[in-house]
């Protein structure tokens, strides 16, 4: 196993998968078209969207832009998401998050149509999700399954401690763990002394927003670190929520930012997206 885990070389890999499954789906007659939208012009946001649309024509589905003013009121937004919901040909809805502030955000989520809902957002498919039932996978969670999974890394029995208790990665990210039979931890803001709680990890998933948050005095010997985190550091150059030159030393393997969580979650949206 190699100890600085490729994402960059496991996403082309699945996104390889999807292509050859969209090339087979096409010969049966199975099209497929993700419409993304994305309100306002939030430089990050505005990258992914790109990327993600990128990725839809590497694999050879459609995918139809929606860029919509950041003074959109929520009832355009509304609209829009109905007219995608209605029309046959989308197959897939993306609306890039965060939404302005005047936007709610749960409220566009619910209103997607859940059969439509590449992200795994929908109020619906995270509770089938949290009793076992088959459906939509959320993008980054399912992306750091495939992380472990191909760089065999167990996970039935280990001690996985979450930090970050998100709707999009943190809870269902303890989820999907807990569906390979981990033992979770989800830790947080308000959790006590939680160098105590992340040197239990045989995992370490961290999600907690800040830049290089987790240093060596965070990890046990020999654990796997995930970082989810991306940020700029004081040079500009892009770091994660762990402090890589401290951490890595010590772990078992651990992903790199950029290079290892990124990119698992466009091709996991891809494989959302040709189900
Ligand atoms: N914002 C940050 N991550 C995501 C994601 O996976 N999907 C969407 N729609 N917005 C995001």
């Amino acid at each position: 196993m190699n100890k600085i885990i490729d994402g960059k070389a496991i996403a082309q890999q699945i996104k390889d998968e999807c292509r050859e499954k969209v090339a087979q789906l096409k010969d049966k007659g199975n099209k497929f078209t993700l419409a993304v939208v994305l309100v306002g012009s939030d430089p990050a946001s505005t990258v992914y969207v790109k990327n993600k649309k990128k990725a839809c024509e590497y694999i050879g589905i459609d995918s139809l832009s929606y860029e919509l003013p950041e003074e959109s009121s929520e009832e355009e937004l509304l609209k829009l998401v109905e007219e995608l919901n209605t029309n046959e040909k989308v197959t897939g809805i993306l609306v890039q998050l965060p939404l302005p502030k005047h936007i709610d955000e749960d409220k566009i989520i619910s209103a997607i149509d859940p059969n439509k809902d590449v992200d795994c957002f929908h109020p619906m498919n995270i509770g089938n999700l949290s009793i076992g039932r088959p459906g939509f996978l959320p993008c980054t969670p399912a992306g750091i399954i495939e992380l472990l999974k191909r760089s065999d890394i167990e996970i039935a029995g280990k001690e996985c401690v979450v930090i970050g208790r998100s709707n999009i990665v943190g809870k269902p990210m303890a989820l999907l763990l807990l569906r390979e039979n981990a033992t979770i931890t989800i830790a947080h803001s308000k959790t006590k002394d939680l160098a105590n709680v992340t040197k239990r990890a045989d995992i370490l998933i961290v999600a907690v927003g800040r830049p290089k948050m987790i240093t060596a005095e965070y990890v046990k010997e020999d654990a796997v670190v995930i970082d989810v985190g991306i940020h700029r550091d004081d040079n500009g150059k892009l770091c994660g929520d762990v402090d890589f030159m401290s951490v890595a030393p010590l772990c078992s393997a651990i992903t790199p930012v950029p290079g290892g969580v990124g990119p698992m979650t466009i091709a996991m949206l891809l494989s959302n997206c040709i189900v």
